[in-house]
């Protein structure tokens, strides 16, 4: 369980809180879909969530603990918006393995699971179709295992003709992990998930 409890995240410098009080609860075997429009304080959340930004009031447990940042890290995936802007591998296989090798295994699973078995580790990864390309910036947080997959805006820019399919490659992760999705259009998701949630002006409405 992945859960928040009255967090808020208001920075001194801004005279509008960016989250207020928001509490939420999300399974593993869940998708949880949280939909808004722009400004509403859906990549902050998702900040707080992975361990990145601290709340300024209010905590996340995961596991049923309060873990520190580093340690919330570990467990939570996450994917940006637009991930495939910061590829940095020349190679398929340097973009996955990013700094370690992973067990073969482990490897062909996560592959395999995104619907990427198929491709050449040598390619390099700029050279791949947009959808591929999503598909790979999830791949990498799969690898590290992590209990809970957050991801920002994943249609985002998509042509029309592959987000069914990734709708479909992302709702079947939740057999390994929970999984969050923030978005700005709850209808693409909607038939997916298993938890949805609206949040306006920094808050769960
Ligand atoms: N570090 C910061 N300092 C000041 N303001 C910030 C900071 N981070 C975010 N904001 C502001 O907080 C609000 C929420 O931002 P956030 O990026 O979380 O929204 P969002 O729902 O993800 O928007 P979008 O759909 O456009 O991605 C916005 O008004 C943004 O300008
Ligand atoms: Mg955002």
């Amino acid at each position: 369980m992945l859960e928040t409890l009255g967090v808020c995240y208001h920075p001194a410098m801004i005279p509008q809180p960016i989250l207020q009080g928001i509490t939420l609860r999300v399974k593993r075997g869940e998708v949880c879909v949280i939909f808004g429009p722009s400004g509403s304080g859906k990549s902050t959340l998702l900040e707080i969530l992975s361990g990145l930004v601290l709340p300024t009031k209010g905590f996340v447990q995961c596991g049923g603990k309060r873990l520190l940042p580093m340690q919330l890290q570990q467990k939570i995936g996450l994917v940006f918006q637009f991930p495939e802007r910061h590829f940095c591998g020349r190679r398929l296989k340097e973009e996955l393995n990013f700094g370690h090798e992973h067990n073969p295994w482990v490897l062909r699973d996560v592959l395999r699971q995104m619907g990427l078995a198929d491709l050449d580790l040598t390619v390099n990864p700029r050279n791949l179709s947009g959808g591929q390309q999503r598909r790979v910036a999830i791949a990498v947080q799969l690898l590290r295992q992590p209990d809970f997959l957050l991801l920002d805006e994943p249609l985002a820019g998509l042509d029309w003709s592959v987000r069914a399919q990734m709708i479909a490659v992302i709702s079947q992760l939740k057999m390994n992990q929970g999984v969050i999705i923030v978005t700005h259009d709850r209808v693409e998701f909607e038939t997916k998930a298993d938890q949805i949630l609206h949040i306006e002006q920094g808050k769960l409405i």
